[in-house]
């Protein structure tokens, strides 16, 4: 497995808008907006905007997607779960970037990676279109070689690397385990490099673990929402999302000066 001596582009951030919507939903009306969160994360250095439409609209709703795609002049990286209702919304609107995810309705977060390797052909078929559409292809899987290498075969050309396990590791105090899930990203963002996908990653990302992800190489882009969107309530949104953009380029940064990257 060869590793990267400079990094492989910049480090882009994805902002997570969903959690603006779940405070709006929680009350049912217009307040707070996502697509002003969306409006504003850009202006505060978001080189994208991430969404997840669930099955079950408990963040994200059809319209809050609609006026996204509308009125946000950075791309839109559309998140769903590999739903015949979610193939038709995403080819309607044909967003800079889908993400595929797997989806359980009694869950409270996208919980682990998506199984490629257990359901290769569908997933194959059902990602072609997208892909002909000109939405660039994500899977959101587990730093897992036998994932990364069927994501690899059903033709998508970027993978996002599930963060989750490092993270609540790190805030649970596991710190053995913690060091653990990262050598795992790390190795694994520098396969599936090899293989030539695009490495993104992301889930669960704060100031504390956002650095040591940012120095990989191999990684271009990472997509943080929950944390950021906490953050702003003590920060503001804007000042939470300028301070993890200077994390994660002073990672990059230091990481390169010290020729790790
Ligand atoms: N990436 C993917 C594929 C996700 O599903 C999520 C959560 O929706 C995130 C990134 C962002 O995770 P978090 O909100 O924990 O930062």
């Amino acid at each position: 497995m060869s590793r990267l001596t400079r990094p492989a582009g910049n480090l882009r951030l994805g902002v997570n808008i969903d959690h603006v919507a779940t405070v709006r939903n929680a009350r049912g009306g217009d307040v707070p907006d996502p697509v002003r969160a969306a409006r504003l994360a850009e202006a505060a250095g978001a080189d994208g905007i991430t969404a997840h439409l669930r099955e079950d609209r408990r963040h994200i709703r059809d319209a809050d997607i609609e006026a996204l795609m509308r009125d946000i002049t950075v791309p839109l990286n559309f998140e769903m779960a590999a739903t015949d209702e979610m193939q038709q919304i995403a080819l309607r609107h044909k967003p800079h970037a889908v993400c595929i995810v797997p989806e359980r309705r009694e869950e409270r977060t996208t919980e682990g990676g998506l199984e490629v390797a257990r359901e290769e052909s569908r997933l194959a078929q059902f990602i072609a279109p997208l892909r002909e559409a000109g939405c660039r292809v994500s899977i959101f899987i587990a730093a897992d070689r036998a994932q990364i290498e069927a994501a690899a075969r059903i033709g998508a050309p970027v993978i996002e690397l599930h963060t989750g396990a490092y993270c609540d590791a790190h805030a649970e105090g596991r710190l053995a385990e913690r060091d653990a899930e990262f050598a795992r990203l790390r190795d694994m963002a520098a396969f599936a490099h090899d293989l030539g996908l695009e490495v993104h990653a992301g889930h669960g990302l704060t100031f504390d673990t956002v650095r040591p992800i940012a120095a990989l190489p191999e990684i271009m882009e990472l997509n943080i929402g929950h944390f950021l969107i906490g953050e702003a309530i003590f920060s503001g949104l804007d000042s939470a999302i300028r301070r993890m953009r200077s994390e994660m380029d002073a990672a990059r940064r230091d990481a390169f000066d010290s020729g790790v990257a």
